[in-house]
């Protein structure tokens, strides 16, 4: 009805040219944003990827008869070989996974500051993890495989920043035997931010090691596994017990580090290593001086990779900020053989091959602060799989909605304009011309 007289005034919708336009940039933007942490530097709980979730995970749970394998992705090594069955998890189609852990579940685990005695699991035994703690069958835990064309390029990833870990000699620290790793308590004072108010404390480090023939790390960076990782427990600011920090989204944080053979000893190492034989039985713990920390870690701070998972041993507790260094820290053969051969655990066996294997990303997304996916495959500046801060997303939203606020003002102007000439030149217009300025 329209096409026939033009109307006195243009209609004053968006014009229709911008409308697809505007789907388009959304479509755009929610698909350069997939779901990564990426929210993460400005504020650390992201409590949909550890929670709310959960209950969605009944059918995901791996039901594969044996560790061997079991979540080690394509490309995947060797798995642990007869050590993780430990998480053999088909006999649980129960209920899906708390993940907020209850207070009582921290006197369990390596992960944690104490310790002591034996405890109900391990790495070769016969209990099933998620009968030990029912998080250990979650959908989000640790530690992954790291697919490096797979990560997403973050750039608001700062490097991180530890303050206070050069410790003196005295006072002296515990360094532990747990029957699952060996683990220095960390004295108060020890600060990381992640980014800014994302502040941390360390706990305790501890290390994951296999034996002179197999590599023991827990992460893997596609498939490939290393000698050994350390692991720096933090807790978060905003908690004072590390109980009450379990299963809470950022309420703790691992810093981790793979270990590598190099012809030159590690010095900082050494002073772990030289007096794992006078703790060699589960349960013994000794003092030892206090030393640097952060030369344990590697020196590049600012290449690593972020992903939220969880607690590698029971409780399993999810909503750890994991952040994996791309620079690896470097031992001697003699060292790295000292660690692997010095431990005893349980029944008289070994403390080997102390690594859970890698468990299923079920739809995370591994950030890096570093463009790991390799660049050559994106000739834009800006990459296909890169992620975006909360902050940028949010310019990028209002700086389309102005653009197309312009756009249509313009169109709207430009129709005006050529409406007022056309009625100026009274009768002199084609009836052709005046469908066109109507539809
Ligand atoms: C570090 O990053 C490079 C790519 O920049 C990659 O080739 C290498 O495998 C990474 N190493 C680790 C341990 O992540
Ligand atoms: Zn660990």
């Amino acid at each position: 009805m329209a096409a026939l007289g033009p109307s006195p005034w243009p209609p004053l919708l968006i014009p229709a040219p911008t409308v697809p336009l505007l789907l388009l940039l959304l479509l755009l933007l929610a698909s350069a944003h997939p779901q990564g942490l990426s929210g993460m530097p400005g504020e650390p709980s992201l409590g949909e990827s550890s929670s709310g979730e959960d209950v969605l995970g009944v059918e995901d749970l791996p039901s594969q008869e044996d560790a061997p394998g079991e979540a080690d992705p394509p490309g995947g090594e060797d798995p642990p070989g007869g050590n993780s069955e430990a998480q053999k998890e088909d006999s649980l189609k129960l209920e899906d996974l708390p993940t907020v852990e209850p207070p009582e579940d921290s006197q369990g685990p390596h992960e944690d500051g104490k310790g002591g005695g034996h405890s109900l699991w391990s790495y070769r035994g016969t209990l099933l993890w998620p009968q030990v703690s029912p998080a250990c069958a979650g959908r989000f835990q640790s530690p992954v495989d790291i697919r490096l064309e797979l990560t997403s390029f973050c750039r608001a990833l700062q490097p991180l920043e530890l303050l206070g870990y050069e410790l003196q000699s005295l006072p002296e620290l515990s360094l532990f035997n747990n029957g699952h790793t060996v683990q220095l308590t960390l004295p108060p004072g020890l600060k990381m931010a992640l980014g800014p108010g994302q502040e941390y404390r360390a706990l305790q480090l501890h290390l994951h090691w296999g034996t002179s023939d197999r590599p023991g790390s827990e992460h893997t960076v596609n498939g490939h596994r290393f000698p050994a990782e350390i692991h720096v427990v933090h807790l978060s600011t905003a908690f004072s017990e590390f109980h009450e920090a379990l299963g809470r989204p950022g309420g703790l944080a691992v810093l981790a580090a793979f270990l590598q053979e190099s012809p030159e000893e590690n010095s900082a190492y050494e002073q772990l290593l030289s007096h794992l034989e006078e703790i060699s039985e589960e349960g013994a713990k000794i003092e030892i001086p206090g030393l640097d920390v952060s030369a344990l870690l590697p020196s590049d701070l600012s290449r690593y990779y972020r992903y939220e998972g969880s607690l590698t041993t029971p409780p399993c507790s999810q909503g750890v900020i994991w952040t994996v260094f791309n620079q690896t820290v470097k031992l001697s053969a003699k060292q790295l053989h000292t660690l692997f051969v010095s431990l005893w655990g349980p029944h008289d066996s070994r403390l080997q091959l102390n690594f859970r294997a890698a468990q299923p990303l079920n739809g995370r997304v591994i950030e890096a602060s570093f463009p790991a996916a390799g660049v050559d495959s994106s000739p834009e500046p800006v990459p296909m799989n890169s992620c975006l801060a909360a902050g940028d997303i949010l310019a990028l939203v209002f700086g389309i909605l102005f653009a197309a606020t312009c756009v249509a003002l313009l169109i709207q102007l430009w129709r005006q304009h050529r409406y007022r000439s056309e009625t100026k030149d009274g009768a002199s217009y084609s009836p052709a011309e005046m469908t066109e300025t109507g539809a």
